[in-house]
């Protein structure tokens, strides 16, 4: 439909399915098979059921087609019903966690992977998906930090720019595309003490710099639509914020999609204390700029008496209808409102889908250590015990359309592997300790203690058959993602008390650990020969997982996150603000900013990773030492694979600005290049160093560099490398 067509359409409609296009009802209003949690079914009136502009939640194309043909009938002008869902890293094909993603360290196969989602999504009926979540995330509490893509604003703003290019494609009429919302805007990962949901206090210049940098460079590939944040921001709810929605997100971003609360969070603006009920709630939502209301009820309630007081204008009333309406237009909706909803069976996994998938594990798997070179594992015999080592729950809380079926454990990609002769399984334990809390509820097992007592001989005589036992342990899914803070970053002792016994029979270990969140890991460290980070690994996980642990890929992924010693030191992160008192690399320490009883910095810090080979860096050097506006300098150094096999490398280029009108922080990642090389190769890695990347929000609250002294490290971890220097003019 051309533009002057869609205005005309919008000025046909009645001011009740105007307000409607807003109202978004969950979809087990339409299909009681509905995976979402919140209100219950038959909630929403007759009339918003006929009316409401989008669902989400529901998936399928008989089942969506279904619910359109009785909808269109139904609705006075026509206008298709949007089906949207949570595709976070898979819809059929379950690719690695977010966070493994931004393990991988490598956005051109995250963005392969998001146009794989919108592929298998978009022949299954759904127009858009809730992804990326762009938030920055320092606390690994907070058990969304699986679904973001780590600590770094560089790292998640490449990751969430190349997703929203991978599902959105080039153009949205594409049937093999869908549209992306980047959320949660804005800042939802500070939460204060990583307790989710919670209230955010951060100084502007925090804000800017850190936590609203990937949103923005995601924003900038032209998402169809944002969410709101359900958090408060020094005070003030970002659903309810005119700074956040109105200045920083269309002003100065230059946002022209669809802008869309999260579940119920306008209606959540009475808890807050900042709306007196649901009207005043559905006012200052549309105030903000909220267009759609996602199944709070507030706009079905309430928006039409709004309009007809005056209280909202017809202008902005329009204004948000009219983005909605473009949004269905740009899908090619109007032409075809069955788009997708032609096939009569659910998308298949594909061969080329699995392998994919496969490769985005192998890429995801951070190597932490491999003492005596234990790992890649010899042919001998190997014991897979633990209770991630012969499991199909390997993909996350969010990953509800695919289904465990389709996935690989790690036992049957060893059994292909070694075969059935040469290795072994056992549980060891339970999952969880006893009445452990998870999303879910609590997990209480009548006959927990006999079942572990039974499931630890059985793992002890396993791993004395066995030269060597590949420990899988972890954090079950139902731990991380939406509603799962915790403050403690232990792995269950039931587990803890598996590894100690273990180590017992002199057999060495190998560990692996499932995990959506960095957890506190010295003492699995200390009690393993080798420590692998597989995160959840999805569909392929037990092939990826194999792929790396017998040798035919060498790990190459880096933490997206720092993994702490304790969790005291949360949030933690690498790029802090420098202090008066720094601790200095030698004693004394009195009186100085540090922890007594711990070191200040990571256990295993950001950027960190091993590989089966080894690589060498050398001659590192900038060509000048001066910059100025409008030219470069190039920082390079030569790296050589050093070792004996092929293998990745990730070069990181860190920078810091000594001196500036506000701090600035010990370093900051401001390019990285993962290169995979050949024993004995060696090759330069360079990377331009412009004025505008050391532009930061001065104490004039300005987006400019300041001239003086930089530092700059090339190498291969958020602590390594020694410093070059230059000065900007
Ligand atoms: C709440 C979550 O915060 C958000 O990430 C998700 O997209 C919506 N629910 C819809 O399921």
């Amino acid at each position: 439909m051309d533009k002057e067509a869609l205005k005309e359409l919008l000025n046909d409609m009645s001011l009740e399915e105007k307000v409607m296009q807003l109202v978004q009802i969950p979809g087990s209003e339409y299909d009681s098979d509905a995976e979402i949690t919140g209100i219950e079914r038959g909630q929403a009136k007759d009339r918003v059921k006929r009316l409401a502009g989008s669902t989400l939640g529901i998936w399928g194309s008989r089942r969506l087609r279904k619910i359109q043909e009785e909808y269109m009938k139904e609705h006075p002008h026509h206008i298709p019903l949007m089906f949207m869902l949570d595709v976070i890293h898979g819809h059929k094909t379950v690719l690695p966690c977010p966070l493994g993603q931004g393990a991988t360290f490598d956005p051109d196969a995250v963005r392969k992977g998001a146009a794989l989602q919108a592929m298998e999504a978009a022949a299954d009926g759904v127009h858009a998906t809730f992804s990326p979540m762009a938030d920055l995330c320092r606390d690994a509490r907070w058990g969304r930090i699986m679904e973001s893509t780590g600590e770094d604003k560089l790292l998640n703003s490449f990751m969430a720019a190349a997703m929203v290019e991978g599902y959105q494609g080039g153009d949205l009429k594409d049937p093999a595309h869908i549209d992306a919302c980047v959320k949660h805007f804005a800042a939802y990962g500070a939460a204060e003490g990583g307790r989710d949901y919670n209230n955010t206090e951060l100084s502007e210049h925090t804000l800017r710099e850190y936590y609203l940098r990937a949103y923005g460079e995601a924003i900038k590939k032209d998402p169809a639509m944002v969410m709101t944040s359900f958090n408060s921001i020094n005070g003030i709810p970002a659903t309810g914020s005119t700074f956040l929605m109105k200045k920083i997100l269309r002003e100065e971003f230059g946002f022209k999609g669809v802008l869309i609360s999260d579940w119920g969070a306008v209606g959540e603006l009475i808890n807050h204390g900042y709306a007196k009920d649901q009207k005043d709630a559905a006012l200052k939502g549309m105030t903000a700029g909220v267009d759609i209301d996602m199944c709070s009820g507030c706009y079905s309630g309430y928006l039409e008496e709004l309009v007809k007081e005056g209280a909202v204008s017809h202008e902005m009333l329009d204004e948000a209808v009219l983005r909605v309406l473009n949004m269905k237009n740009d899908l090619g909706l109007f032409e075809d409102p069955f788009r997708g909803l032609d096939k009569e069976s659910a998308p298949v996994i594909t061969k080329e889908g699995r392998l994919l998938a496969r490769e985005a594990v192998a890429g995801s798997l951070v190597l932490l250590e491999n003492k005596e070179k234990v790992l890649p594992l010899k042919n001998e015999k190997n014991a897979f015990i633990g209770p991630f080592a012969d499991t199909k729950r390997l993909q996350s809380s969010w990953a509800f359309s695919g289904e465990d079926d389709n996935t690989v454990s790690v036992w049957e990609a060893a059994l292909e592997v070694y075969g059935a002769e040469n290795i072994r399984t056992a549980a060891g334990c339970t999952m969880f300790d006893q009445d452990a809390v998870t999303a879910r509820g609590i997990r209480h097992l009548d006959n927990w203690q006999e079942e572990n007592e039974r499931l630890l001989r059985e793992a002890l005589e396993t791993a004395e058959w066995a030269d060597t036992v590949v420990l899988c342990i972890g954090e079950d899914s139902t731990q991380s993602g939406e509603a799962t803070s915790k403050v403690s970053l232990q792995l269950p002792a039931v587990q803890l008390k598996l590894i100690n016994e273990i180590k017992k029979t002199g057999k060495r270990i190998v560990t692996l650990i499932f995990t959506g969140r960095p957890l506190e890991l010295k003492e699995v460290r200390e009690l393993s020969d080798a420590l692998m980070i597989c995160w959840l690994p999805g569909t392929e996980g037990g092939h990826g997982v194999l792929d790396v642990i017998s040798g035919k890929t060498s790990p190459s992924g880096r933490l997206p996150v720092s993994f702490p010693y304790t969790v005291g030191q949360e949030p933690l992160h690498y790029d802090a603000y420098p202090t008066g008192r720094p601790k200095p690399e030698k004693g004394p320490f009195e009186y100085t900013s540090r922890y007594l009883d711990c070191e200040n910095g990571a256990l295993y810090p950001f950027g960190y990773g091993l590989s089966y080979t080894s690589f060498e860096y050398y001659d590192a050097k900038l060509s000048a030492e001066e910059l100025s506006a409008n030219e470069a300098i190039t920082a390079s150094v030569r790296v050589r694979n050093s070792g004996n096999t092929k293998g990745s490398v990730t070069v990181q280029l860190y920078i810091r600005d000594v001196t500036g009108s506000r701090v600035r922080p010990v370093r900051e990642l401001a390019g990285f290049k993962k290169i995979s090389m050949d024993p004995g190769a060696e090759e330069t890695v360079s990377f331009e160093i412009k004025e505008e990347m050391l532009r930061f929000w001065t104490a004039e609250e300005k987006w400019e560099s300041e001239a003086g002294k930089f530092l700059v490290w090339i190498c291969d971890s958020s602590v390594g490398g020694k410093p070059l220097e230059f000065s900007l003019r």
